[in-house]
């Protein structure tokens, strides 16, 4: 049996991390490779992905890249299967789409769940059946803060990740048995590049002000909570939300 620190690595295991050209995903899968997995980076352009693939090559890391845009099953499908067998997946593609609820008509709602819920749906299909085999797996669906704690303008997205969460919980309860853990993984606010003009904005100095931390995260700052969740050390983790915002949900005022 394994002893601490030991129970952090990831060696044997291979982890796909969707949307990981860069962002959230990037510095999760960097960690992952660091703490030993074999990392399979994903987005929808292979170019896109290469100089992250090179990056990490380069470091002697194992890696390899999918592409395929979570609205195209049959390319989900398609790259999966030509994939090895994936041990852990942490589910980060996640679309978002900031305008007032009256703006947002039927079809804007049903692709935003589609791209952010129903895609997650797919890819945990295609790849619980080997993790079910292996007896040993991890699904950590990257949610956010937004699930519990809703904010204007974001009603589809909130609705997503809501769905998102109640997803992994359903999934820890299925799978408990196989070996499989299944979680949520709740970011707070994150200095990653999409979020760059709002950290600028008044609503991004509101958000700063809002946290205990009186700082937004460093996107690196998410990479420690993914590995812990991928790794045996959470064997016994399973349908938990893990949340990493600064102490903003635990608090009213700061
Ligand atoms: N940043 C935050 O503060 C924060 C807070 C709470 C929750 N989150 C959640 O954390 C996750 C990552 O956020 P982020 O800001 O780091 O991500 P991001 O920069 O918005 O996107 C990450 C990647 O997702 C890929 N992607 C987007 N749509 C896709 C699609 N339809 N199919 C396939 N890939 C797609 C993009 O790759 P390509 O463009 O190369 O295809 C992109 O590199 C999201 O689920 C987000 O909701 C973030």
């Amino acid at each position: 049996m394994s002893t601490f620190p030991d129970q952090f690595r990831l060696d044997g295991r291979t982890a796909l991390i969707t949307g990981s050209g860069r962002g959230l995903g990037w510095e999760m899968a960097k960690g992952l490779a660091e703490a030993g997995a074999r990392v399979l980076l994903h987005g929808r352009d292979r170019a896109r992905l290469a100089p992250r693939l090179a990056e990490l090559q380069a470091a002697g890391f194992a890696a390899d890249a999918l592409a395929f845009d979570m609205a195209d099953r049959a390319a989900m499908q398609a790259e999966i299967a030509r994939a090895p067998a994936i041990d852990i997946l942490i589910h980060n593609v996640g679309e978002r789409d900031r305008r007032s609820f009256l703006e947002i008509d039927h079809d804007d709602f049903a692709r935003l769940i589609d791209i952010d819920l129903v895609a997650a749906h797919a890819l945990v299909k295609l790849l619980v059946p080997g993790m079910i085999e292996r007896k040993w797996g991890r699904l950590i669906l990257v949610t956010s803060i937004v699930a519990d704690l809703a904010i204007p303008n974001a009603s589809s997205y909130t609705a997503a990740k809501g769905g998102l969460t109640s997803l992994a919980r359903a999934l820890a309860a299925e799978f408990g048995a196989t070996g499989i853990t299944s979680n949520a993984l709740a970011p707070g606010f994150f200095a990653t590049e999409t979020n760059q003009r709002m950290i600028a904005s008044p609503s991004g100095e509101h958000h700063r002000a809002r946290s205990p931390a009186k700082r937004w995260a460093k996107p690196s700052e998410i990479a420690g909570a993914a590995i812990f969740l991928a790794s045996p050390a959470a064997a016994y983790v399973n349908g938990h939300t893990l949340v990493v915002d600064g102490g903003v949900s635990a608090t009213y005022l700061s």
